[in-house]
């Protein structure tokens, strides 16, 4: 709030009013998650500006707030247009988008935006280790598991040996065990020891590319044109 930023993203739940307030004060525009119907109204009701719809497909944590996590593992196809039927501020799809088929399919469910994560975690910029780049591009979708055994939270990533070790031990709920696992997660991050830390991943991982950041963003605007433009020509009548 003190350093009045332009734009203020949330997730897991909804800041209590007088936080609401006081990013209003600044004029700060407020995004909150969604993956959920009733989150999305709830955080219409809070006075948020927009809402980022977090569907099933995404990677990293859940930001399930209102009811059990299993139960908001909505895919996007169903999620993006009930939620931009329930409220009336603009809606930000993300989850399993990687490429101008995903966002124009978002648009075309009435989406206003898109978010996408996985897609820059294999951008030539990013410091994630190159044999984490090479899962995120190899494994299959059906390789992520939704595991709380990390941070205590339930997210999205691939399965591998720590997980299998540890699934049904007990945990610190999130954020505590994040903490508690911090610092040998850094440290098998760092040695590409990938069996010993949290890889996350969307279930989109197989359209990832490993090019430069600006490259990508620019292939994003000129793909979703093309497809926009391939479909403005579909005729369904004779
Ligand atoms: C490595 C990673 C870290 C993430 N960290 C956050 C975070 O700190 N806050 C947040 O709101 N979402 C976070 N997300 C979730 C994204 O906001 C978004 O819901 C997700 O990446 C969209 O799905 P996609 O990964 O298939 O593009 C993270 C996702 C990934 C893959």
């Amino acid at each position: 709030v003190d350093s009045k930023v332009p734009v203020f993203s949330f997730t897991m739940g909804i800041p209590k009013p007088n936080w609401i307030a006081a990013f209003k004060k600044n004029s700060t525009l407020l995004i909150g998650t969604a993956t959920n119907v009733k989150e999305a109204q709830a955080l219409e009701a809070a006075n948020v500006d927009a809402v980022c719809t977090q569907s099933s497909e995404a990677g990293g944590h859940r930001g399930t707030f209102i009811g059990p996590y299993e139960h908001s593992m909505i895919g996007g196809l169903a999620l993006i247009p009930q939620v931009v039927d329930a409220v009336k501020v603009p809606v930000i799809a993300a989850g399993g988008i990687m490429d101008g088929r995903g966002i124009a399919a978002a648009l075309a469910l009435g989406a206003q935006a898109v978010q996408l994560g996985t897609a820059f975690l294999t951008v030539n910029e990013s410091p994630a280790h190159a044999v984490y780049k090479k899962q995120i591009r190899e494994r299959d979708a059906g390789d992520t598991t939704i595991t709380k055994v990390f941070s205590g939270g339930a997210a999205r990533g691939f399965e591998n040996d720590y997980i299998a070790a540890n699934t049904d031990k007990p945990l610190l709920p999130f954020p505590f065990h994040n903490a508690l696992t911090r610092s040998f997660r850094n440290v098998a991050n760092a040695a590409g020891q990938i069996e010993y830390t949290n890889l996350w991943s969307g279930q989109n991982g197989r359209l990832a590319r490993q090019i430069a950041i600006q490259e990508l963003v620019t292939a994003l605007m000129t793909e979703t044109e093309d497809v926009l433009t391939r479909l403005s020509g579909l005729k369904l009548s004779q």
